[in-house]
Order: structure tokens, then C-alpha cells, then sequence
């Protein structure tokens, strides 16, 4: 088994429901500071994948080691600590509290909303509110914004900025500019981009042209395996790919 410099290294792994592999053996390597896209028909195993990564849900068997440690084992909210942050596909932001307040509460001494609005706002705390707000597109004056009246693609940059909060090693981010205007989709891509600096990141998209710009490497996921892996414009050109999926 490897023992490598890898972000993430995912090996066999299989998870089975009543039967059916929904993820079939799947051997994956993420770099430190790489932005990998996973896309792949609907049903392929996208977002089961990310279940096991960040511990949702119990694989079948094999191997997912993070930072070269074993986590198959680790419970979801240690895997959290250990630095793995997960996006879900719809925004889980507090609508009441400003966009200040959500970052804050985010911020790993703060258990929950209460506990951590109870305690001081240090200076460090507000650095890092501030550092992440501007890398989000919402800081200065959109920090005071409540929550409920920013755009959707802004929330969706909030629950970005809350999981940056605790300094991920790893992101996983699923779908995320489903419903974005076009400007959206660009200021997203940027982000992302800034974002890969200092972690690795896997982001499973849809849109092709969003993709291209963003990737790093491309894996193609089809009936719980991988069909294709590599650079945008040779995953593309890779007769399977287009025969289920590109093509349709
Ligand atoms: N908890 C579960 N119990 C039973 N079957 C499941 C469970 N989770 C996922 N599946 C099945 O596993 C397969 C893979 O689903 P998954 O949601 O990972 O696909 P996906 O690639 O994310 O698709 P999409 O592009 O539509 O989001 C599907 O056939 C789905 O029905
Ligand atoms: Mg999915």
C-alpha cells in the first residue's frame, strides 16, 4: 500500500447498498494543492464517493487515507478536525445572523451557534473572519449583510467561507454553482482557484465549461469505478467518456 506525499489516497474501495456497488473498487490519488473535478452521468457514484471521504457513510472495505493516516475508521465530526471540510449541495447558512456572524460561529473554539456567540470576539477570531470574508467577495460592508438577503450564489460563497473557517486540508465541494448566474460562475471559478493554494480540492460539476477552466485533472466516474483520469482536453477527446457521458 502507498505511503506517499498525497493529500487523500483512496484504494479499492467499495461500498455496497443491499447489494449493489455503488463505488466498485476505486483507486484515487489527490495531490496537496490539487483541484480535481469528478463528473460522470447521474447515478455514477459522485457523491457517494464524497459520503466515504468525509465519513457520512461506512464503506464496504479498502483504504482511504488522509494525510497518509487511515480514516476509514474516524467518526464524520473527527474527520472534520482532522482538516477535511464537506459542502453539501444546498447551503446550510444561519439567515438571521450577518455575514460576520456566520464566519464567526464557524470558527473551530465555537461548537455551536450559542457557545460561540457567547464568547469574546478576540482579534484573532476577527482576522481570519476578515481574511476569509474578502477571499468569499463579501467582505467590508457585506460583512454586517444579514445572511437571508445575500444572493444565492453569495450564500453559497458564505458556506464556502465557513468551512475555510477551519482551515480545511482538504475540500469537497458538490456541485456548487448549480443555479449561479454566469457572473457568478466566473467570480466562483476564481475562488476556487485562490482557494487550491493551500489545500487540496475536489469539486464535482456538470458543467463542462466550468470544468475546463478550473481542472487541474479530470476523473470520470461511471458505475461506481473510473473510466478516465487526466487533463481536461484528453479526457474529453477519450472515445468511453464521450460514449456515456460527453456524448449525450
Ligand atoms: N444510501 C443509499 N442507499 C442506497 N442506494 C444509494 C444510497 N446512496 C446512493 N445510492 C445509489 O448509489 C448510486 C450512486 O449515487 P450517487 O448519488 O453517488 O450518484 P452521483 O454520481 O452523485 O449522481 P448525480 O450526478 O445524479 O448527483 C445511485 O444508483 C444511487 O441510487
Ligand atoms: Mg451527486
Amino acid at each position: 500500500m502507498s505511503n506517499t506525499d498525497f493529500a487523500l489516497a483512496v484504494e479499492d474501495l467499495t461500498v455496497s447498498f443491499d447489494g449493489f456497488k455503488a463505488i466498485d473498487a476505486l483507486t484515487l490519488y489527490i495531490d496537496k494543492n490539487e483541484l480535481r473535478v469528478i463528473i460522470g452521468p447521474n447515478g455514477a457514484g459522485k457523491t457517494t464517493l464524497l459520503d466515504l471521504i468525509c465519513g457520512k457513510t461506512r464503506a464496504s472495505g479498502g483504504s482511504i487515507k488522509f494525510k497518509n493516516e487511515e480514516i476509514l475508521g474516524v467518526a464524520e465530526h473527527k474527520r472534520v478536525r482532522l482538516g477535511i471540510g464537506r459542502k453539501f449541495q444546498t447551503p446550510s447558512i444561519y439567515e438571521n445572523l450577518t455575514v460576520f456572524q456566520n464566519l464567526e460561529v464557524s470558527y473551530p473554539a465555537g461548537r455551536s451557534v450559542w457557545g460561540a456567540l457567547a464568547f469574546q470576539c478576540t482579534a484573532d477570531i476577527r482576522t481570519r473572519v476578515e481574511t476569509v470574508a474578502a477571499d468569499i467577495g463579501l467582505g467590508g460592508e457585506r460583512l454586517q449583510t444579514e445572511a437571508g438577503l445575500l444572493s444565492h450564489g453569495e450564500k453559497q460563497w458564505l458556506e464556502i467561507g465557513m468551512l475555510l473557517m477551519q482551515e480545511p486540508e482538504l475540500l469537497m465541494l458538490d456541485e456548487p454553482i448549480a443555479g449561479m448566474s454566469a457572473r457568478e460562475r466566473d467570480l466562483t471559478a476564481d475562488l476556487l482557484q485562490r482557494i487550491c493554494q493551500n489545500r487540496a480540492v475536489i469539486v464535482i460539476e456538470h458543467d463542462m465549461d466550468f470544468v475546463k477552466k478550473i481542472a487541474h485533472k479530470v476523473t470520470v466516474m461511471h458505475q461506481g469505478k473510473i473510466l478516465a483520469e487526466g487533463p481536461m482536453d484528453q479526457v474529453q477527446a477519450d472515445p468511453k467518456v464521450i460514449d456515456v457521458y460527453l456524448g449525450h
